[in-house]
């Protein structure tokens, strides 16, 4: 591996960027179980999606059916789980894409790689700040219920740690808000530091 040679080709990041009519960035939400992160994120999509962005859409339940079938939850798993999502995120962004990205992503020191991998403004980093015990009173899956039991090892909240951001762009506490109010804040901030252009109407 240590052989190959980085090849760079005549077509780069900005001419597909600009080709997509868009700036390419990665919206990254952390947060527990339950915290709201993949309703959030389809929300978010929904919008970007409306307004003819090209962006996709990368869920932690559907990554760990496909390229990350082979990770756990232990620790270091959990690490190349992220190292992996990471570089995926980046090449998206290569290909002139937006990245919406929900998972627990429960390290800072994950979070962090991910960000020093992208350029500068590319990572935005959104944290559901909801508290451990309205998400498990939540508990749609009925995944703490199994924690609790011990059916399930290393949970991020109740048998492995969650470490939250300490300066995140974006801080939301999905207890307090409604899901749109949610998404009309993360666009209103994209649309304020001209990640994205102000919202148009759409046609019915
Ligand atoms: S991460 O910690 O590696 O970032 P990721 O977001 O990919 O986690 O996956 C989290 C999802 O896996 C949870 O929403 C939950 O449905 C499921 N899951 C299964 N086992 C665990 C566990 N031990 N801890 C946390 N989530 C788990």
């Amino acid at each position: 591996m240590n052989n190959a040679i980085w090849h760079t080709h005549r077509v780069n990041k900005s001419d597909r960027a600009r080709q997509n009519g868009q700036r390419p960035f990665a919206l990254w939400l952390t947060g527990l179980s339950g915290s709201g992160k993949s309703t959030l994120a389809g929300a978010i999509e929904d919008i970007l999606y409306e307004q003819g962005c090209r962006c996709y859409l990368l869920d932690g339940d559907n990554v760990r059916h496909g390229l990350n079938r082979d990770l756990g939850f232990g620790d270091a798993d959990r690490v190349e789980n992220i190292r992996r999502i990471g570089e995926v995120s980046k090449l998206m962004l290569d290909a002139g894409l937006i990245v919406i990205a929900a998972f627990i992503s429960p390290f800072r020191a994950d979070r962090d790689m991910v960000r020093a991998m992208l350029e500068p403004t590319e990572f935005i980093e959104l944290h559901l700040d909801v508290p451990l015990h309205v998400c498990e009173q939540r508990d749609p899956k009925g995944i703490y219920k199994k924690a609790r039991a011990g059916e399930i090892r290393n949970f991020t909240g109740i048998s492995s740690p969650y470490e939250a951001p300490l300066h995140p762009e974006i801080s939301m506490n999905s207890a307090t808000l409604t899901v749109e109010e949610e998404a009309m804040q993360v666009i209103g901030y994209l649309v304020e530091r001209g990640y994205i252009k102000p919202l148009r109407d759409i046609p019915a």
